[in-house]
This record gives structure tokens, sequence and C-alpha cells, in this order.
């Protein structure tokens, strides 16, 4: 499975997957590149440090197809087959989208499809919810959108704040992420080790 990631920040999740990757825990697995819309997103620099290759694509005044258009060029020219966004502040255009059918997945900071969107933790501390948590999901045109891969419950506790809660959701959110796509791993490996056609029984 070649992995293509994108970011626009931090990069916590990004740099947990590559970990995963290189230690082995994803099997089968290579993090071909790691794509950001933002020059100065701090995950560069987890991403080199991890001597995987980076690429900043800024808007700059495209239409989001053009921008989109490029993005999915750089992937397909590396071969990338799955694409996680990991703190990727754009929604995705549908040429994006169909362009890696069923091969885009995202993960949030809530437990979809309660509180999509921006700011998940702060909308479950203003809902009064008892728990909250992260999802991991495939990507359709739609935000925080698509079927659920796995979810992760966390509490929410008496004087939670949006950072409080962020920080305890985020400790959940790199193992899930690694969780899911260990899952698509084992879910290929399985479909191609199986013959597509029923093996005629020898008489
Ligand atoms: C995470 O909370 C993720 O769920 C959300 O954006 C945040 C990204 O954090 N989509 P990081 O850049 O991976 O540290």
């Amino acid at each position: 499975m070649k992995i293509g990631i994108l970011i626009s920040g931090r990069g916590s999740n990004m740099a947990a997957l590559v970990d995963a990757v290189r230690n082995g825990e994803i099997p089968d697995s290579e993090v071909a590149v790691v794509i950001s819309d933002k020059p100065d997103a701090a995950g560069l620099v987890k991403a080199a440090a991890r001597g995987v290759e980076t690429i900043v694509n800024e808007r700059r005044g495209r239409t989001r197809q053009e921008h989109d258009a490029e993005t999915v060029a750089e992937l397909k020219k590396r071969g990338v087959d799955l694409v996680c966004l990991a703190g990727y502040m754009r929604l995705l255009s549908p040429s994006f989208v169909q362009a890696f059918p069923n091969k885009i997945i995202n993960i949030h900071p809530s437990l979809l499809p309660a509180f999509p969107g921006l700011d998940a933790q702060r909308q479950a501390i203003e809902a009064g919810a008892q728990a909250s948590g992260c999802t991991v999901h495939f990507v359709d045109e739609l935000l925080d959108h698509g079927e659920i891969i796995l979810q992760k419950e966390v509490a929410v506790l008496d004087g939670d704040t949006p950072e409080t809660l962020s920080a305890r959701i985020l400790e959940q959110e790199h193992g899930l992420y690694v969780a899911a796509i260990k899952k698509l791993v084992a879910q290929c490996s399985d479909s191609t080790a199986k013959p597509r056609m029923p093996v005629a029984p020898q008489l």
C-alpha cells in the first residue's frame, strides 16, 4: 500500500502514521509523500525529519478544482493508492474524490455523525455531551461524512475545556488512525489472496 498524507498544520497524526509504517506496525506499506497546502505547517518539518518526501501545494488564487488537480497529479505520479487526510483543512472537490474511489480516509475529533466541522471538541462541550471521541472514515464529497471505519470514545469530564478535551482525544487519535489503516491493509491482502472466481473442484 502506497500512502500519501495531506496535512495543513501540526502533523501529529501524520507522524504517528509514518512511525507505524516504519516500525512495521502497519505492514506492507510505504508513505510515499506528505503534501501540505500551508508552507509553514509544522508537520512538514516532522515529515522531513523522518526522511519522507514533502510537497507544498498552496491554493494561491486558483479554483479548488485546479488546486486539487495538482495534488491528485502528485499523488498519482508516485503511485499512491491510499490518501490519508491528517488535519487537512480543505474540503476535497468531487473530482479529487472520484480520482481515488474509496481510497481517501480522514480522522475527525468527534464520534461522527455528531459534531462535524470545525471545533468539534468545543461543540461537544457546549452541547453538554458526556462522551465524545474520534472517528476514522472514508471521505466522500460532503464534510466529515462517509462510511465509518473505526471510532474510539473519550469521556467528557467536568471542567473540560476545548483544549483539555482535544488533548485527551488526540492521544486516542494516533492509535485509532494506525488501527484503521491496518484494517484496510488486511482487507486488501485478503482480497488479493482469494481467487476472484471459485476454483473448480479436481475430479
Ligand atoms: C486532529 O484533531 C484531527 O482529528 C483533525 O485535525 C487535527 C489534526 O492534528 N482532523 P494533527 O495535525 O494531526 O496534529
